[in-house]
C-alpha cells in the first residue's frame, strides 16, 4: 500500500472535526503529497444509508449487536470505496473515527465486548489498521459541556442521549485502547485551547510524516 493512514480518535465533543478542519490546511501546506480527510460514511451512498439508520433516534428497539453489525458495515463499503483507493493511489488519508470508535461506543459503551467487537472489524476491513491514530482525550464532562453549548452546530443523535456513565466507559475503553498500543496510539490532551491541539497534533504528524514533509 503506497499512502498513509492516519486515524483521530476520541469521545463525544473532544474536538477531532474543529482540529481536523484547522489542521489539513497546514498540514497539506507541508506535505508533497495530497492529504484527504475522510470520516464515516465518507460519501459512500450504502455507508449513508446504514449510518442514518443507525443514527435516527427513532430507533429506539435497535439492538446493541445490530448497532455494531451496521457500523462494520457501514465501515466496509467506505473503506471499499474511499479509503483503499485514496491509499493505493499514495495519499495520505485521515479519518475522522474508525475502528477504535466501536470498540470504545459499542465494545464499552453498550458493554457488548470489546474483543468481540474488535474481531468483528476485523472480518470488515480484512486487518487494515491506521499506522498512527491521534486520539483527543477529554473527561467525558468536557465533551459533553461543550457539545451542550454548542448544540446548535450539530445534530443530536441518537449516541448523544447516552447517559453520563455510557461516556464514561467510552473514555475508559480509549484509555485502555492507547495503553494496550503505545507504538500505534498518540494521546494528545485536547483539554487545551483549540489552536494548542492543533500544533501538538501537527508536531506529531511530523514525526509519521517526515518522509513527505517539505523543508
Ligand atoms: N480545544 C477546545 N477547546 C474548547 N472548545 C473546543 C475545543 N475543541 C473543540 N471545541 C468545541 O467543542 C465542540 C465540539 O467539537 P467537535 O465537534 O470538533 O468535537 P468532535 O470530537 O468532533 O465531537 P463528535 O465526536 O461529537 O463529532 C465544538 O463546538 C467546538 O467548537
Ligand atoms: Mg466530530
Amino acid at each position: 500500500m503506497a499512502g498513509t493512514f492516519i486515524t483521530f480518535e476520541g469521545p463525544d465533543g473532544a474536538g477531532k472535526t474543529s482540529v481536523l478542519k484547522a489542521l489539513i490546511p497546514k498540514l497539506q501546506a507541508h506535505l508533497s503529497r495530497p492529504v484527504r480527510l475522510t470520516r464515516e460514511p465518507g460519501g459512500a451512498k450504502i455507508s449513508e444509508a446504514i449510518r442514518e439508520l443507525i443514527l435516527d433516534p427513532a430507533n429506539t428497539e435497535m439492538d446493541a449487536r445490530t448497532e455494531a453489525l451496521l457500523y462494520a458495515a457501514s465501515r466496509r463499503q467506505h473503506l471499499r470505496e474511499v479509503i483503499r483507493p485514496a491509499l493505493a493511489a499514495g495519499e495520505i488519508v485521515i479519518c475522522d473515527r474508525f475502528v477504535d470508535s466501536s470498540v470504545a461506543y459499542q465494545g464499552a459503551g453498550r458493554q457488548i465486548g470489546e474483543a468481540a467487537v474488535l474481531e468483528m472489524n476485523q472480518f470488515a476491513t480484512e486487518g487494515l489498521a491506521p499506522v498512527r491514530t491521534l486520539y483527543l482525550d477529554v473527561p467525558s464532562s468536557t465533551g459533553l459541556a461543550r457539545i451542550e453549548a454548542h448544540r446548535g452546530d450539530r445534530q443530536y443523535d441518537r449516541l448523544d442521549r447516552e447517559s453520563i456513565a455510557f461516556h464514561e466507559r467510552v473514555r475508559g475503553a480509549y484509555l485502555r485502547l492507547a495503553a494496550q498500543e503505545p507504538g500505534r496510539i498518540v494521546t494528545i490532551d485536547a483539554t487545551k485551547p483549540l489552536a494548542q491541539v492543533v500544533e501538538d497534533c501537527l508536531n506529531t504528524l511530523h514525526s509519521v510524516l517526515a518522509a513527505s514533509w517539505l523543508a
